[in-house]
Formats: C-alpha cells, structure tokens, sequence
C-alpha cells in the first residue's frame, strides 16, 4: 500500500538526516568559498552562457554590456566543473600530452580556470566557435606549442562536432588538416619553429640550426591565402644553437663555438623572424584585398626545477596564486618581443581586411607549474617504482590542461571581432 514499515521509515529519516548534516558541513565551507573567491556573487555568480544555438545577436547582446577585457592579469581560482573533454572522450591528443592516460595520479589540475581581474572569462562554447569559423579556414602555424594549442582546440571542438582528418604529410604528421562539414571549417597544423626559412639541426655542419630571417618559410607561406585566420606560436627553438642569415650573409650566430662567428643572441632573431612575417602578411592582405586574421600566442614558459632527467623536475601540483610568482627575465622578454611585434603591425598597417591580436598567455601560463605532463610524457613511468633518472616534459601542456584557457581568450577575441563588425555595418 506504499507506507513505509517503521524500521524502514526510520533507516530512511536517518538517511536524510545524515544528508542534511552533511549538507551543512558541506556548504557552509563551500560558501565561504565561494565568497572568498567571488567577492561580488552578483556580478559572478550567474556567467550568461551563450546557447549552443548562437545566434549573431546573441554575442552582440553579451558583449554590448562589457568593456574589452585584459585577459593577461588575473589568477587561477577553482573550478569544480573541470574540463569540457578528457583523455578518452577526445582521440586527437598527442600520446606525450595525454597525463590521464599516462597515469597521472593527482588530476586537481584539472580543476581551476582562469579568472582576469576585470572581467571574467566565460566557459568554451564549441558551436559558438564554429559559427565564427564558418566558411574559413584557421592554421596554426609554429613549434609543438602550436601544436599543443590546436590538438586543445580539436578536444573541445570535438565535444559538439567531431573533425574529420582530411590531410597529412610529413614526418610525425607536422602537416595535417581537419575539416567539420557542418561548417565548412578547416583547421590545421603548419610545422614551423621559426616561421621564417630555417633548417633544423642541419646534418652538414655541427648540431645548429640556420634561419634565413629575410624569407619566410614557403612551406606554410605558401598556403597563406587560404586562411582566413593564422595563430602564430613560437619561442622555444630560438634558444637552440643557430646561425642566422640575412641578404645572403650570416650575420651571426647563438651559441656556435668554433664557428668564427659573432654571436648576437635570439632576442633581435626573434624580433626579426616576426617582422618578416608580420610584413609579408600586411603585403599580402594589401595587394590581394582578402581577409586575415592574425592571432600572435605569446610566449609560454617552462617549470624545470633542476635537470630535465631527474625526478621531480616540475612537482608542483598546484597553480601559484597571486603575486607569488612574475614574469621576469627571458619569458619576460620573450613575450615581450611579440606584443611590440603586434603593436607595431597595427601601426604599420591600418587596413581594414586586417586583423591583429596578441593572445597574451604568458602570465596565466607561468603561474601553471602543475599543468606539464612532467615525467607521464611515457606511459606508467614509475610501474616499476620510483627511479632517480626519469624523463620529464616541462615545457608543453597537459591535454585537458591549461592551454584550453588560451582557446578560451582565443574565442572572446574572436568574438570581440565580430561584434565590432557588426557595429560597423550599422
Ligand atoms: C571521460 O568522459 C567520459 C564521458 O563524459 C566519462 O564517461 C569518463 O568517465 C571520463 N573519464 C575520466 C577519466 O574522467
Ligand atoms: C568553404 O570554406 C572555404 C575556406 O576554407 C571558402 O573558401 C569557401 O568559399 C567555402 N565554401 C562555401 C560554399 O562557402
Ligand atoms: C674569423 O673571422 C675574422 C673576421 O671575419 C677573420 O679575420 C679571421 O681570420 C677568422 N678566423 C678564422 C680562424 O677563420
């Protein structure tokens, strides 16, 4: 007849009563929690999330209310969501990136996101990301830092509309595109640590690398007026041995004893490997009329503490919090060079079919010192037990990780763009 026998009644009151109580220890932490983190629940607590059935209007009405926001400055606060995808939802992850599998044991990584100090900065939105790219075309092109971003990108894409690899080339695959045919959207991957001309570790000479920095390297700039947008991610192989060439003459070279050559450092090659680019581009757009948008990623630092090989090269579990931690010599000075770089693209400029953006990612990404695959870039590395020599990856990302925050601005600019736009149409 539906009523409960006592002694069930009972054990049943004393579940909930257990509930409630834990409810309370529960919440209140959780509240107070929430206040220290959210100081004002008005203005946080309820971010507008765009359906996943954007309309145009819709990202007009979010934006109209908020000033452009500085994502640069801000700190990492927990978030209980966590990520969008993981390491088995998602199939494009790079074994070396893929933490979860690998056997990570800690996975709190997994919960924070990025909040900037002025504003915040909403929660992915696949469809709303493939709405902006219908009909074009977005390559990254770079170091595997690039490639890091864009497998990022293809995890949270995948979540709403799965890509379909439709080229490949090179060896391990450096050249690959996707195409989602809902959108008509592709991206893809252009290898190209230097972005001008370069040969890496060339096999004649000793173990350096030569840049041509007055050429760009054809293999991804031969493509260019098929995109409609570029993400530029480079840094890391600058600081390799290298000689440089300009007009057909070296005019120096980074660490090259024996070589009889000046050595000028990467920072002015750096500089120098931006201008070339920045510049083709900017000729390229004024004589052919079409569209492009160029997004910059600035440097992204690395966490060794100590050798590479050693246990515990990057141990930090945690992110750092506010003003434990700052930008300073090289990653300062290397993100540096591409925001002056962008600055003075826009100066140079001015064409209305050109967009320039710098995706400021250094801060948010030094403050991750728990976010790198450390020693699970190899499967299962301590199965036999923890050993004094181990390899670790200090420099790339976690796939879900941290980079998913520098997709995360890469959409609000994208966004940024198209309301502005539409408020020049009218
Ligand atoms: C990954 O996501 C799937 C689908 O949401 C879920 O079933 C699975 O448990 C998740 N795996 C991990 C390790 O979180
Ligand atoms: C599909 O996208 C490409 C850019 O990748 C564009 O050139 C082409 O015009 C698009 N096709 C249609 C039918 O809009
Ligand atoms: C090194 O370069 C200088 C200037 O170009 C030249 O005078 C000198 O002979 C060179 N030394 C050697 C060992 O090649």
């Amino acid at each position: 007849m539906g009523i409960i026998s006592p002694s069930k009644y009972h054990s049943f009151y004393f579940h909930v009563k257990k509930l409630l109580r834990w409810m309370f220890f529960a919440t209140v932490p959780l509240l107070l929690f929430r206040f220290y983190f959210y100081p004002h629940p008005i203005l946080h607590s309820h971010p507008v999330h765009i359906s996943s059935s954007v309309s145009p209007s819709t990202i007009e009405k979010e934006d109209a209310n908020e000033p452009p926001c500085d994502y640069t400055n801000g700190r990492w606060v927990h978030d209980t969501n966590g990520p969008l995808y993981n390491g088995t939802t998602c199939g494009t992850i790079k074994e070396g990136q893929n933490c979860i599998r690998h056997g990570r044991p800690d996975l709190g990584f997994l919960y924070w996101r990025w909040r900037p100090e002025q504003c915040k900065l909403p929660r992915f939105e696949p469809n709303t990301f493939l709405q902006l790219l219908r009909n074009k075309h977005l390559a990254f092109v770079g170091d595997s830092m690039a490639r890091n971003q864009l497998e990022s990108l293809l995890c949270l894409l995948a979540t709403a509309s799965v890509p379909k690899l439709v080229h490949r080339d090179g060896e391990n695959n450096k050249f690959r595109r996707w195409y989602f045919e809902s959108y008509n959207t592709s991206i893809s991957i252009y290898w190209s640590p230097f972005l001008v001309k370069g040969v890496e570790k060339s096999k004649s000479g000793p173990d350096h690398n030569e840049l041509y920095l007055d050429h760009l390297d054809e293999k991804w700039a031969a493509d260019m007026d098929g995109f409609q947008v570029i993400v530029l991610s480079i840094g890391h192989w600058f600081l390799h041995p290298a000689v440089y060439y300009e007009d057909g003459h070296v005019i120096g070279c980074h660490y090259c004893p024996g070589l009889n050559h000046t050595e000028i450092g990467f920072y002015d090659v750096l500089r120098k490997a931006f201008k070339t680019t920045l510049n083709t581009v900017i000729e390229r757009v004024k004589t052919k009329r079409n569209g492009i948008d160029v997004i910059l990623a600035t440097f992204s630092p690395s966490h060794f503490e100590g050798e590479w090989d050693k246990f515990g090269a990057c141990p930090k579990t945690e992110p750092y919090g506010k003003g434990e931690k700052s930008l300073e010599g090289m990653d300062a000075e290397m993100r540096q060079i591409g925001i002056e770089a962008m600055e003075a693209a826009k100066l140079n400029s001015y064409l209305h079919e050109l967009r320039l953006e710098a995706l400021d990612i250094s801060k948010l990404s030094l403050m991750r010192p728990d976010g790198h695959p450390g020693p699970y870039m190899h499967p299962n590395p301590f199965a036999n037990g923890i050993t004094e020599r181990v390899q670790n990856d200090c420099v790339h990302w976690c796939l879900p990780g941290p980079v998913d925050t520098w997709n995360q601005i890469l959409l609000e600019v994208m966004k940024r763009w198209e309301y502005e736009s539409r408020q020049e149409e009218n």
